[in-house]
Order: structure tokens, then sequence, then C-alpha cells
């Protein structure tokens, strides 16, 4: 049977779906939001791209879209936080697969000014939503607070960046970091330092 265009009962069709999408040149954020909603979480799909360590957050990619996205795992051990960042003028969207995150946004600070940066909201993300934000919306800071259960999500940036900015909560200084593999498609990268980042 024909999959209803916008809806995907599986992650290998969510893929496929994402790829129709983005096949156009405009990103129309609700259709991307809904497709990505539509699909409930299934760990035996996607549990071969989700390496954990122990020490901190990883960035697991699972496929690059034909150049127009990076489709990206992330694994949040107990406790496991990314710094404040950006997101290189691209499109994020977030869905949880496991466990809940704790999204935090924050304003851009004033170039010149050494100072706190302004926290915004604060939302909790359950399993199965979407989250979306861009450098137009603000930055934000996403942490698995549960000492108990690993968080899991699925990533979209669109178009995909090499680096990113992330940003000291106190002073609001910025510092320009590469993005970096844990694992593609399912293999551990061996060459590839730690994540520094993270989107
Ligand atoms: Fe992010």
């Amino acid at each position: 049977m024909e999959p209803n265009r916008g809806s995907a009962a599986t992650l290998d069709g969510l893929v496929s779906q994402l790829h129709v999408i983005f096949e156009s040149d405009s990103v129309n954020v609700e259709e991307v939001k809904a497709v990505m909603e539509s699909y409930t979480s299934n760990p035996d799909e996607w549990r071969k791209y989700a390496i954990f360590d122990k020490g901190r957050y990883t960035r697991n990619l699972l496929d690059q879209g034909n150049e127009k996205f990076n489709l990206i795992i992330l694994c949040w051990g107990e406790g496991h936080g990314s710094s404040i960042h950006d997101h290189s003028k691209a499109h994020c969207f977030m869905k949880m697969l496991q466990g809940s995150l704790k999204e935090t946004r924050f304003d851009w600070p004033k170039d010149d000014l050494r100072k706190e940066m302004v926290q915004r909201d604060v939302q909790i993300l359950n399993n199965n939503q979407v989250a979306y934000i861009s450098d137009e919306i603000g930055l934000h800071r996403v942490e698995n607070n549960s000492h108990v259960e690993g968080a899991v999500s699925l990533h979209l940036y669109s178009p995909p960046f090499q680096t990113c900015q992330t940003f000291d909560q106190r002073t609001g200084h910025r510092e320009t970091v590469p993005m970096t593999f844990w694992s593609r498609n399912g293999k551990r990268t061996q060459s590839e330092a730690p994540a520094q980042e993270n989107n």
C-alpha cells in the first residue's frame, strides 16, 4: 500500500519522506515537524545507531539527506547535557525517541558586554515530541536530567553544517567548535574526537 504523504509508520519511511520533502529548496517547518511527529518511536528500528558513551552525549550520523540535511541520533546518558549553542543559520528539528530532555532557550548575547546570558523559556520534551529552533529564534541548551534513564533524540539540520558556536553562560563569550560524529551508519568512527558542541 502507498504510504500517506506526510505520515511515516517506520524510521525508513520517515527518512524516505524527508528526502522527498527536502527536494524542494524551501523548507516548510510545519510540514517537517508534522512528518517527524507522525513517526512513533520504535527502538528496534534505531537501536543499532544509538551508541552511548559514559562520559558525554554522542552524535551518531544516520543519513546525509542528499546533502540537503543531516539526520543524527543523539544519545544522552543520565545527567548529560550540551553547551549553549547556535545552529549555524540552519533549521534544527529535534524529535524524542526515548526518555525526556529539558530544552532551555537563551537570547543571543550582546557582543560588547561581558555579562550573564538571558534565559528565556524552558520546556520538557517527552517521547515522540518534536521541537524546532533556528538562529532567528535564539540559542539553546539541551539536557537529560534523569538519573535513571538515557535519552535518545533524532535531529535534522538543514542545511548540514560542520561547525557551530558555543557560549559561556556567565559571560556570553563564544567559541567556534567542529561538529563530530561518534558513529556513522551504526559504525563507530575511530578518527574523530569526542563531541565538543552540541546540537
Ligand atoms: Fe541544538
